[in-house]
Formats: C-alpha cells, sequence, structure tokens
C-alpha cells in the first residue's frame, strides 16, 4: 500500500467509531509484505520523521539505530506500533510505590509486528537487530503538542519531554 493512502485510510479510522482496532488492523493489512511495504516508501534521512500530524492522529516513521536505546516515556494517548524491518525491543516500565520505576515486561517486534500500548504506558525502545529497526508509529492525538514525560531509569524521576531531557538520557547500550 501507498504511504498517502494508508495515512488518508488512518485519518479516518482515527475520528471513526472503532479507532483502536481500525488503526491495527490497517497497519497489519499494511505490513502483511513487510518488503513490499518497505519497498515504496520514500529514503528517510532523519531517524524520527512526522509523516502526517493534526488534532487526531500522528503518524511518523522511527528509525533505530543498533545501539541506542530512547529512555523511557509515555504519550499520554494511544500509540500502535508497527515493524517493517529489523527489531524492536520494547521495555515496559511501571511505577514504583517508592517513585522509583521498575520493569515490568519486555516485547520484542520483528518485521510484520503490530502493538499497541495505552495512554499511560511507558516503555522504553531500543534496536533488537544488527540493522536499524524501521516501523510506523501512529498516535492517535497530536503528539507533538501533548505535555508528557520522560523517566530517568536511575532515581524515577519524571521530567517533562523536552529534547534537552531527552539527549540527557539517551543511553548507549
Ligand atoms: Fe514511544
Amino acid at each position: 500500500m501507498q504511504l498517502e493512502s494508508l495515512i488518508t485510510q488512518l485519518r479516518a479510522a482515527a475520528v471513526g467509531e472503532n479507532p483502536r482496532a481500525d488503526i491495527k488492523s490497517l497497519m497489519q493489512g499494511a505490513l502483511s509484505d513487510p518488503e513490499a511495504f518497505a519497498a515504496v516508501l520514500p529514503e528517510f534521512e532523519d531517524d524520527d520523521v512526522v509523516l502526517f500530524e493534526d488534532d487526531t492522529i500522528s503518524v511518523w516513521h522511527c528509525r533505530f539505530q543498533p545501539g541506542k536505546t530512547v529512555p523511557p516515556h509515555d504519550h499520554k494517548m494511544l500509540a500502535t506500533i508497527a515493524v517493517y524491518r529489523g527489531a524492536e525491543r520494547n521495555d515496559f516500565y511501571e511505577r514504583s510505590v517508592d517513585g522509583g520505576l521498575r520493569k515490568s515486561s519486555e516485547v520484542r517486534l520483528g518485521a510484520g509486528d503490530v502493538f499497541q500500548i495505552g495512554p499511560s504506558a511507558i516503555h522504553a525502545v531500543g534496536c533488537a537487530s544488527e540493522e536499524p529497526c524501521c516501523g510506523i508509529h501512529v498516535y492517535l492525538g497530536e503528539l507533538t503538542k501533548v505535555d508528557r514525560s520522560l523517566f530517568d531509569l536511575s532515581s524515577g524521576n519524571a521530567m517533562p519531554f523536552t529534547d534537552e531531557n531527552y539527549y540527557k538520557l539517551v543511553a548507549e547500550d
């Protein structure tokens, strides 16, 4: 499926009756043949590219480089993670009673996998393959406009999701 038509369908799903289920099935359909999906994509220069955003939906192309882990963060909206190349490691965290962060689970997503996480979920994301991991991430809202949090793994402290805090926390494996 061409990217443009996928985005058009995702936008319709976002304002439809069952956005969660419809976005998931659209992404599963689009990635049923991950290689074919990859073949029609443009070459993206940056690792994170916003493909579309309005107040109902945000669609990103995300590339994760081997050896780097994106620090724990939340989204404040439903997130749908769809991988078409390589593999993505998702570490999920819960706030513990002492105010720290406790790892609760780990999910490895390979090419063709689609996974949804709720608005309050906290995850850190790394590349679990030797090649960069590439995927389409779909958020049910205007991701760049919402106040969300980054978390310091060692202290569990939440801080505003800003570029400055992000680069301070990016971990090298
Ligand atoms: Fe995320």
